[in-house]
């Protein structure tokens, strides 16, 4: 049974006896750890991009290495069932990404109700990940009851292991604890404490915290139980209200991943297009004022989703960004968008815009 999945300097120890031999030492570039990969890839070069995730960084303390994007997997095997054309499809997604540019990817024990770990436990079983490459994971509270204590950490953990195919974690976030209060998740028996016995007992390398309503976030953050910081929808184009929270973290050595520079889709598919921001409606005003920021897009010669994740990848308190996917083209759009640069002269115009109308109000 597999261990571990996390960090590059481990992938000797990457858990599946049939991976083992896929994953090279960092001396032996020429390798290729997907067969059906090694015919295409004939200079040193691309092997070399695929070898080692682009622009390795540590994420804080925690012995990780991320990419400065992480892919995320929030709809990764909805609508899938087991055996099904849809299953083997998201398989595929699944191990482009485990076998793509970047190092990390973002999932959680909720996904897609669990199909998103189960997806990527086939996707690793059938092909394994490329070496530097591996899954974060989320425990969530019951679905069913809400509980979000001690125990439910650890079974929440137990079933991500066995989806994924793996006994251990390198990084283990605790996921949007809204079913219960602050008190309750740091009195003892609480979800807090489930975490920390998970990783003094070795079983999770890092522990992060990860939600959004940023008063919340700061009382974690403030515990100094966690290593990581997961924030989301709130260091964007349009909405700043992360930043001291980020910072505090920053400060205190966590690492930091800021997640949906899209808010899920106004900012990648713009202001015509009436997306969501942050999963609610756009009101008018926001509409307007992303409007505003694709003027200034065309002046400088750039695009509304470039800029959004320059946005993000631009801050040095940010590790990496992390992006949901649901096709294998994504990836490939994304690495383009982040060897594109946006003109310093946008960022100067973008900030004389002033504060962005932004619908999130915590
Ligand atoms: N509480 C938490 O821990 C938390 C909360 C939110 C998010 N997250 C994590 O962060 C990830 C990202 O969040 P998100 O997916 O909600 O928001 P997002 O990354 O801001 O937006 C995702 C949307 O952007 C589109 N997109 C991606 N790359 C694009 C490109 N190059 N050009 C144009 N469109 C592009 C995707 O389209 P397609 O679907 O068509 O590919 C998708 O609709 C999640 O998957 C999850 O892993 C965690």
């Amino acid at each position: 049974m597999p261990e571990q999945l996390q960090h590059p300097e481990q992938s000797e120890q990457l858990q599946h006896p049939e991976q083992s031999e896929q994953l090279q030492h960092p001396e032996q570039p020429e390798q290729l750890q997907h067969p059906e990969q090694s015919e295409q890839l004939q200079h040193s070069e691309q092997s070399e991009q695929l070898q080692h995730p682009v622009d390795p960084r540590p994420l804080g303390g925690t012995g990780l290495l991320a990419s400065p994007i992480t892919l995320g997997t929030s709809s990764l095997g909805a609508g899938t069932s087991p055996g099904d054309p849809e299953e083997a499809a998201a398989v595929e997604i699944a191990q482009a990404m485990l076998h793509g540019p970047y190092a990390l990817v973002d999932t959680s024990n909720n996904y897609a109700q669990g199909r998103s770990e189960t997806v990527l436990g086939l996707a690793l079983a059938k092909g394994g990940a490329a070496e530097g490459r591996s899954v974060v994971t989320k425990a969530d509270q019951n679905p069913e009851t809400g509980s979000f204590d001690r125990n439910r950490v650890r079974r929440s953990f137990e079933e991500s292991c066995r989806r994924l195919g793996v006994d251990k974690l390198g990084l283990l976030h605790l996921h949007d604890p809204y079913s219960v209060t602050f008190e309750e998740a740091a009195a003892p028996g609480g979800a807090i404490a489930g975490m920390l016995e998970l990783k003094e007992e070795g079983l999770v390398d890092a522990i992060g915290i990860a939600a959004g309503t940023v008063s919340l976030m700061r009382q974690y953050v403030a515990t100094g139980a966690f290593d990581v910081l997961l924030t989301h929808n709130r260091f964007t184009l349009v909405d700043r209200s992360a930043l001291p929270l980020i910072e505090d973290a920053a400060e205190r050595g966590m690492g930091v991943f800021n997640a949906a520079p899209f808010g899920g889709g106004l900012l990648a598919r713009g202001s015509a297009s009436g997306a969501t921001y942050a999963y609610t409606d756009s009101p008018p005003e926001l509409l307007e004022w992303v409007g505003q920021v694709e003027g200034l897009c065309s002046r400088h010669g750039t695009d509304l989703p470039t800029a959004a994740l320059h946005f993000s990848l631009r801050s040095p308190l940010v590790d990496s960004t992390i992006v949901g996917i649901s096709s294998t083209k994504r990836i490939e759009q994304l690495e383009r968008a982040r060897q594109t640069e946006v003109p310093p002269s946008f960022w100067e115009e973008l900030d004389a815009l002033g504060t962005p109308p932004s619908n999130i109000t915590d």
